[in-house]
């Protein structure tokens, strides 16, 4: 069959093979997945009508204000799972701590853990603006049988055997990596099927655009600065080009396949930077590298830090691979 008309369920059909270490388990969690995220698009699409945005009142982990459709991400990504017994465990944004999944039959048989971003960019929703899930998957280090454990969470990027994001965008498009390529699969609404549209996604050796809230300027390290203005200087291939939505799927979507660099810095008012190693930086990361590029908090490569805490905050720095080595030489410069 050609690449044309191929769904995502033919092509988790056709590439069992790439799903490591799996006994069609892998396979049936990418399916719930796809689900959820059909359902969340659904509820997402709708809320300039209806009154669902604003904060529901609550404040999460991070002191944020939550939005109601964070809430509703997560719990329809948290049931569906749980419902189609796939993971024993979850770890998410909206939750303090990590959630033990049993299973109906109380006997913790399940192989995977699942870490996600449910809304990303949720600040985005009321000005209509693109949103994204972020998702990131490994093995359990925890015999089958007991319940999960945080250990089982603080696994190291490197570790992921599966990791995706969905943008909600002027289309919606489910993007992810099995360790084996970086596959984009966009949503027909009118069917509600997705179709691989971006088959082995690369992402440019370097390209012309740098995202970052450069408002902060003044808050970030002598070395972000000097980057920075390395960025806008005259020369070669430079000034690069300014683009920075404030959704990290959106601008990293974007970066993939228009080639660029994204960078959440740490500053003075955030000292680790804003994104969260587990369900934001390592996911993206292990895209980026699949894609042929490049992720490190400034120094390290993402995916060989070894997490300390659930909801841990790195600097951030990906896209295209020269142009995150050039960020780091100026890092290193003034470290
Ligand atoms: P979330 O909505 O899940 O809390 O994440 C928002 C993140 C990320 O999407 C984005 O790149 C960044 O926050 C924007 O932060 P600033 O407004 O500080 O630039
Ligand atoms: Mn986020
Ligand atoms: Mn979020």
């Amino acid at each position: 069959m050609t690449n044309k008309h191929k769904t995502l369920g033919e092509f988790i059909i056709e590439n069992q093979q790439s799903f490591q270490y799996s006994s069609g388990e892998l396979a049936r969690l990418i399916n719930s997945i796809r689900l959820a995220a059909k359902v969340v698009n659904h509820e997402i699409r709708k809320a300039g009508l209806v009154d669902i945005t604003g904060a529901a009142g609550e404040i999460n982990v991070q002191g944020e204000a939550q939005q109601k459709l964070d809430v509703y991400a997560n719990d329809i990504f948290k049931e569906t799972l749980i419902n189609r017994e796939i993971v024993c465990g979850i770890a998410s944004e909206e939750e303090d701590d990590f959630v033990i999944v049993e299973g109906s039959n109380k006997k913790n048989e399940n192989n995977y853990v699942l870490m996600m971003d449910p809304l990303d960019g949720s600040s985005n929703i009321d000005v209509n603006v693109s949103v994204g899930t972020i998702f990131s998957i490994y093995r359990r280090l925890t015999p089958t049988g007991t319940p999960v454990t945080i250990d089982d969470f603080l696994q190291p990027g490197r570790n992921q055997v599966a990791a995706g994001y969905v943008a909600y965008g002027t289309s919606t498009m489910m993007v992810f990596t099995t360790g084996d390529g970086v596959n984009g699969f966009t949503l027909n609404p009118a069917i509600g099927t997705f179709y691989l549209s971006h088959p082995n996604m690369k992402i440019k050796e370097t390209g012309k655009i740098y995202s970052i809230s450069e408002g902060y300027y003044a808050h970030f390290g002598k070395g972000m600065q000097a980057y920075l203005n390395y960025c806008k200087e005259e020369e070669g291939d430079r000034p690069y080009t300014a683009r920075y939505i404030g959704s990290l799927v959106a601008d990293f979507h974007r970066n993939l396949l228009k080639g660029g660099i994204y960078i959440y810095p740490r500053s003075k008012t955030a000292p680790n930077g804003k994104l969260r190693l587990l369900y934001e930086c390592n996911p993206m990361a292990f895209i980026a590298e699949q894609a042929g590029g490049k992720a490190s908090d400034g120094f390290t490569r993402v995916m060989d830090i070894v997490p300390t805490e659930l909801h841990q905050r790195i600097p951030f720095h990906t896209g295209s691979k020269q142009m995150v080595i050039k960020s780091e030489e100026f890092m290193a410069k003034y470290k």
